[in-house]
């Protein structure tokens, strides 16, 4: 569907300086919709420059886009100034959760759209949480936030953990069939915690059986993508039952899931590959920049997905998966993998704020 932009909206980053802030400005410095009027972290970068303040810190291994080098980096506590100067922010900042829900409720207070990659904010139930493709009739609940913040255009829209990013797609089009148990154990790239091989040299070689929180996450945060709105707020599914193990691995970017699952209604092999091939949403129907053609990608080959390999699919923004088979525990099991620093983190919340923008949100 062809859109013609009439204004493009102005946008901070905040927490520009770290590995999730640097993925936002590489995916925002030649953007359609969007043009960054400001940079902001913490006080210790504060009046810096982008280049100074990211120092050798510079993770990525695209260059920094120059246009950023040389702009002076804020104090993010500095909110009347960066209300001034954008229209929005996307946030990143690695700071404790009561820290970070009151930095972006002052952000939306100052009438700004937050669109966050950050946890704090993901169990408010007026707060969306959006896999764009599955479920962006949560968006309506951001009337019942503006309500509770006071506020005509402010509001905080978040995205998921980067684990689930890696099976709840093929999940979701199954749900149809009455799917009623998940094990999900999740591979997960070091980059997820925000480092390199360099800065992180214990994980060469080497396994990790546990990351903080992410089990909790990885089980809770699927029954809010799929909760339904009801009275203005985001009533959590009861089912199915999920259980995760999540495992650190040394690969830079890209989590892989191996998932067990049952149905009340068994499908067909042909049908769940059926409902991944025809699985799109408003991304791919509104045209989006960030969206991916085909959003699940599904690979014969017993090989495949494979990190290395399959990871930047549609600029790393679509989803792979592979190894569909029976099961002689569960009715099946398959491997799924996302990118987790593009579609898991900032190519995620810049595909909402697409969204967003195209349904006058950010207006
Ligand atoms: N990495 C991933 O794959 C991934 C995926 C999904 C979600 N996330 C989430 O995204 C967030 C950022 O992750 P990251 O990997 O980019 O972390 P990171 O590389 O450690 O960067 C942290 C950022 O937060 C800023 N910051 C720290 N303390 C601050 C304060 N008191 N006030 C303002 N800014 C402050 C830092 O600024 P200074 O440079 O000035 O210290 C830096 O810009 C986290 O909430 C993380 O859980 C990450």
């Amino acid at each position: 569907m062809s859109f013609v932009v009439t204004n493009k909206k102005k946008c901070c980053v905040v927490g520009a300086t770290g590995m999730v802030g640097q993925r936002f400005l590489t995916l925002l410095a030649d953007h359609p919709y969007f043009e960054v009027t400001c940079l902001a972290a913490s006080a210790r970068s504060a009046g810096k420059t982008y280049a100074e303040a990211v120092g050798s810190r510079w993770k990525l291994t695209e260059p920094m886009p120059a246009k950023f080098a040389d702009m002076t980096v804020l104090d993010s506590a500095e909110v009347d100034t960066i209300a001034s100067l954008c229209d929005f922010v996307f946030c990143a900042v690695d700071m404790p959760k009561a820290e970070v829900r009151e930095m972006e409720e002052n952000f939306a207070r100052h009438e700004l759209p937050v669109v966050s990659n950050n946890s704090a904010c993901r169990g408010v139930e007026d707060v969306p949480m959006l896999m764009p493709e599955i479920n962006s009739d949560h968006l309506a609940v951001i009337e019942t936030q503006k309500k509770r913040l006071g506020t005509k255009r402010g509001f905080i829209a978040v995205k998921p953990n980067c684990s689930i990013q890696s099976y709840v797609p093929m999940l979701t089009p199954l749900l149809k069939f009455g799917l009623n148990k998940v094990v999900a154990t999740t591979y997960q790239a070091i980059s997820g915690a925000g480092k390199t091989f360099n800065e992180w040299p214990e994980m060469i070689d080497n396994v990790i059986p546990f990351i903080g929180g992410e089990e909790q996450k990885s089980e809770q945060e699927p029954l809010k993508i799929w909760g339904k709105v009801e009275n203005g707020v985001v009533v959590n599914a009861d089912a199915p039952l999920i259980t995760t193990q999540c495992i650190r691995v040394p690969v830079t970017n890209g989590h892989t899931a191996a998932i067990f699952m049952s149905f009340e209604n068994k499908p067909s092999k042909e049908e769940i590959l059926k409902a991944w091939a025809e699985y799109k949403g408003l991304p791919q129907e509104l045209g989006l920049p960030n969206a991916p053609e085909q959003f699940i990608t599904y690979f014969e080959e017993d090989n495949r997905p494979q990190c290395a390999i399959d990871r930047e699919i549609y600029g790393g923004m679509g989803i792979t998966a592979g190894r569909l088979r029976e099961d002689t525990m569960f009715d099946y099991k398959f491997v799924g993998l996302s990118h987790n620093t593009l579609r898991g983190a900032a190519g995620g919340s810049v595909l909402n704020a697409e969204l967003l923008y195209r349904l006058g949100y950010l207006d």
